[in-house]
């Protein structure tokens, strides 16, 4: 496969923290080669482009896909992901983000780190530990993006419409779920990312579930340099109508992350913002279902949409392996 060396050159040490700060060119490298990294995955072609290399995985967060994607990943790679839960180190006690990447810098090849949970903070903690590391910083999600799902959703998108996607719809909507305040990070990331490679993006969510205002503004950017669409509605219904793409998740109220109760009262009135058979029908015959995953079935999805024929999860799940597997490749090599 050819790869522009240059492109692949400027990738060497790198940061990943948002897709904004990766070129199209750039990310167009990291889709090609998660393209090729699941072919030889798929085939059982060995792939150690990363041998006797180390990452550290750093989680203020729990994770299914995420952690074990890096570690299935980096074993893959002939690299080695060691996972740090963030209790349990020293940054509990109030260690600096500057000694943490100076001294992890030191045993290794890169810091991952997941801190979602608390707008303000998660980006702001990696800039920071980027500024002293010797070593890529991979965002594995923070509070402002999750650059590692939104690729492997735009790789999921291409695989599914092919890599021309203008006048498709995708349908970014705001849905019920009672679990937690899940992070805002994925609905941002997409509505930056998808008016950026062709996509028209309706983003649908109640009044008070707006995303922070600078991911708003990039996405209104995107649109007018490249002629896009992208709109905001209060109505789920109007944002599933003629969508090629459906992706309904819940996500948190930004001055309400501290306080949990007072979120899920007000998230209580709109128990009917769920995707169903009846909203599917609202969208395009050969429309495909989307979500990061973990979903809340009977709240956020039905069953029938989750398990039915225009779900695609699991093939966006599974492209979580390749997308990080590529990112990793080109960053740390
Ligand atoms: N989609 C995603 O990031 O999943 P995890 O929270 O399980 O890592």
């Amino acid at each position: 496969m050819f790869f522009d060396e240059k492109i692949v050159a400027g990738l060497r040490g790198r940061d990943y923290i948002e897709t904004n700060d990766w070129t199209d060119e750039e990310l167009e490298v990291a889709l090609e080669l998660a393209a090729d990294l699941k072919f030889k995955f798929r085939n059982g072609i060995p792939h150690r482009y990363l041998p006797d290399k180390t990452i550290f995985l750093l989680f203020f967060d729990k994770s299914t896909r995420t952690r074990n994607s890096f570690e299935a990943g980096a074993t893959q790679l002939g690299a080695h992901a060691h996972f740090i839960d963030a209790e349990t180190s020293q940054l509990a006690h109030g260690e600096s983000p500057k000694d943490m990447g100076v001294i992890l810098s030191s045993y290794g090849h890169a810091i991952a780190i997941r801190h979602d949970l608390v707008p303000g903070e998660g980006n702001t903690l990696m800039r920071e530990v980027a500024k002293y590391a010797e070593v890529p910083v991979l965002n594995m999600q923070c509070d402002v993006d999750h650059p590692f799902q939104t690729l492997a959703d735009l790789m999921t998108i291409r695989e599914q419409f092919g890599r021309n996607l203008r006048g498709l719809k995708i349908a970014v909507s705001w849905a019920y779920a009672p679990s937690y305040a899940k992070p805002m990070s994925v609905p941002q990331g997409l509505i930056m990312l998808m008016t950026r490679f062709g996509l028209d993006v309706t983003l649908a969510h109640p009044p008070e579930w707006k995303l922070m205002p600078h991911t708003i503004e990039i996405a209104k950017k995107n649109a007018e340099r490249l002629g896009t669409k992208f709109e905001i509605v209060d109505d789920m219904d109007a944002a599933f109508e003629n969508a090629d793409i459906v992706y309904p998740k819940s996500w948190g109220i930004e001055e309400l992350f501290h306080k949990p109760e007072e979120a899920l009262k007000l998230a209580a009135n709109y128990k009917h913002w769920i995707c169903d058979e009846r909203r599917m029908k609202l969208a395009k015959k050969h429309a495909v279902y989307m979500h990061c995953l973990p979903a809340d079935r009977g709240n956020e999805v039905t069953d029938e949409v989750i398990d039915g024929p225009q779900s695609i999860v699991y093939q966006e799940a599974e492209n979580r392996l390749h997308t990080c597997k590529s990112v990793m490749t080109l960053t740390m090599s």
